[in-house]
């Protein structure tokens, strides 16, 4: 079973406490979940993979490691992935950004795709699925699974809270994808609501409701 990991750097965990607050402003939740997307992508890139390449430092020649292989793919979950996405392209701007449009159904919680492109050669790249909620986990068991369709095999999920019921479903579909999280709360309410939570994430990002 891949492993869930919990970020919880201070920055990280006072940058969320910031975001939870529900009289945060819109513009200041993006710009915190932008932050916290960069520092959470330092962790999730941990294990890329370096090469060594002969450069010329003005001092002298030295072998020097640099990310190899093919580019990594961040897809974001439509619409609150972008938050995510935006940090962590900040880290990584060479990064391919891939879609995919999903909605829960505000009855029976299901995920409704409604968007999907992602970028080619997935099977040769890590890739990296970034929704900040992970609640029922339908979504990103969705998106796991389009992407694996489309090729993906190295595949990494990034999320900002997750819900101890969501994570249990989404390693029973996928137990070879390992999470990373700032949070893990305490559980779902009746309308699939993670609690303590934030409440809505593309509401507060947008100021939809
Ligand atoms: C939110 C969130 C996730 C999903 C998580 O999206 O951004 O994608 O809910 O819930 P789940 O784990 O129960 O599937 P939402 O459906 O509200 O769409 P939006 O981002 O377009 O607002
Ligand atoms: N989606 C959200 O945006 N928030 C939750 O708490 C659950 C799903």
């Amino acid at each position: 079973m891949a492993e869930v990991h919990v970020v919880n750097h201070p920055l990280v965990q006072h940058k969320l406490s910031l975001m939870r607050d529900a009289a945060t402003p819109t513009g200041q939740f993006r710009q915190l979940l932008r932050e916290i997307a960069f520092l959470l992508g330092y962790e999730v890139t941990r294990d890329l993979p370096v090469e060594l390449r002969t450069i010329a430092t003005p001092l002298t020649e030295m072998d020097a490691p640099f990310i190899s292989g093919k580019k990594l793919a961040l897809i974001s979950v439509l619409r609150a992935g972008n938050g995510l996405l935006e940090g962590m392209l900040d880290l990584v701007p060479s990064a391919r950004v891939g879609h995919i449009g999903l909605y829960r159904d505000p009855t029976t919680l299901a995920a409704v795709e409604y968007y999907f492109k992602v970028p080619d050669g997935l099977e040769d790249r890590q890739t990296i699925v970034v929704d900040p909620m992970l609640a029922t986990a339908h979504s990103s068991i969705a998106a796991v699974q389009r992407l694996k369709e489309a090729g993906a095999r190295d595949l990494k999920m990034a999320c900002l809270l997750a819900a101890p019921e969501g994570i249990e479903k989404f390693q029973a579909n996928h137990p070879d994808v390992p999470i990373y999280t700032a949070a893990l709360d305490e559980r779902l309410n009746d309308h699939g609501y993670i609690v303590p939570g934030l409440g809505d994430a593309g509401d507060r990002m947008y100021g939809t409701r």
